[in-house]
């Protein structure tokens, strides 16, 4: 069992927070195939004083949709305490604090993974959080800015000083983006130093590769992002792939999710991605892929899905 403060968790996968992605269809859909905490994507404390219908469709849950992390991200004490008075209103589990985030918008305000540049202000900031917050504190980091200054035992030990329940660490540095080699080692130097869990993520894009990050690192749990999606048979029992029929059934699910949550005009193009994504590893597959792309209407994607079912994996015998 995995002790995240108060939280009680049986699996140790956990579904990642990804930006423009982890909303609540994608959420249900894997909680579904066996997926227990899931996150909401960054939310940037500066937009949630704007109580825009964007943030406020973020955050909006249901009674399935549990345990729940939410991670904010930003780097002033004065956003940081308005936001977390607003998020008093909402339903979550668990809140995290990003300092893993690598895009240059982010970084260049001092937000994300440039406080790893600064692990006395992140220490700050966490300790700040976890003073006002009803709920346990994790923070998310990055093995270091670059590859001349990785720090993650540093910062981890200043993350954990300040209060913070658990520590979800990316193997790779800010530099690398979400590319080039995982850093299993680093990870594994953190778990050692560290008495809170660890939870690694980077690279976990199949069972194997989760049985990898465990044994290599001897982290507490693994955080699975793009691994899952398209994907939520990533987190059933059963690892065999499912074939097309199976697919068609979860994209109908989703898409019809996303219809109840946006609206049938924005839901079908707000799935087309997830197309290309369930599509995946399926033989002679672009051709529909682009008429998925064009499909405006649900009707019009129902019939993309219809035809799926007639594909088969590759690797897998015509007939
Ligand atoms: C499209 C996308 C969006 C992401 N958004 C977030 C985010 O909002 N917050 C966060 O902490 N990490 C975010 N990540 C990072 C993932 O949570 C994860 O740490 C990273 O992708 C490494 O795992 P992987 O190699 O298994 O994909 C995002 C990753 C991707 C690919």
């Amino acid at each position: 069992m995995l002790k995240i403060g108060n939280l009680r968790l049986n699996s140790r996968l956990i579904l990642a927070p990804m930006s423009g992605i982890s909303d609540l269809p994608f959420r249900l859909l894997n909680r579904k195939f066996g997926a227990e905490l899931a996150f909401v994507e960054m939310i940037n404390v500066r937009s949630l004083g704007y109580n825009s219908r964007k943030t406020s469709q973020m955050l909006s849950t249901n009674k399935e949709d549990k345990p729940l992390g939410v991670q904010i991200l930003g780097c002033e004490q004065d956003y940081i305490l308005r936001a977390l008075d607003i998020l008093k209103s909402y339903k979550y589990d668990i809140l995290d604090f990003n300092a893993a985030c690598p895009v240059k918008k982010v970084t260049r305000r001092g937000e994300g993974a440039s406080l790893l540049k600064d692990p006395l202000k992140l220490q700050r900031l966490l300790k700040l959080v976890v003073e006002n917050s009803r709920v346990p504190v994790t923070v998310k980091i990055r093995i270091g800015w670059d590859k001349n200054s990785i720090n993650a035992r540093e910062v981890a030990l200043y993350a954990q000083g300040a209060g913070a329940s658990a520590l979800f660490i990316h193997g790779r540095t800010k530099t690398q983006g979400y590319g080039g080699e995982v850093d299993y080692r680093v990870i594994r130097q953190v778990k050692k130093s560290l008495d809170i869990p660890v939870i690694a993520s980077g690279n976990v894009f199949s069972a194997g590769l989760a049985e990898k990050m465990f044994d290599e690192t001897g982290c507490d749990a693994v955080l699975v992002a793009r691994g899952a999606l398209g994907n939520p048979w990533f987190f059933r029992k059963a690892k065999e792939l499912p074939q097309a029929d199976e697919v068609a059934r979860a994209m109908l699910e989703h898409l019809d999710s996303c219809i109840d949550f946006y609206g049938a005009r924005n839901a079908v193009s707000i799935f087309h991605k997830f197309f290309g994504w369930y599509s995946r590893g399926f033989r002679k597959i672009r051709r529909l892929r682009e008429k998925a792309y064009r499909a405006k209407t649900r009707q019009e994607m129902c019939r993309v899905i219809e035809e799926f079912r007639g594909y088969k994996r590759v690797g897998q015998k015509a007939g």
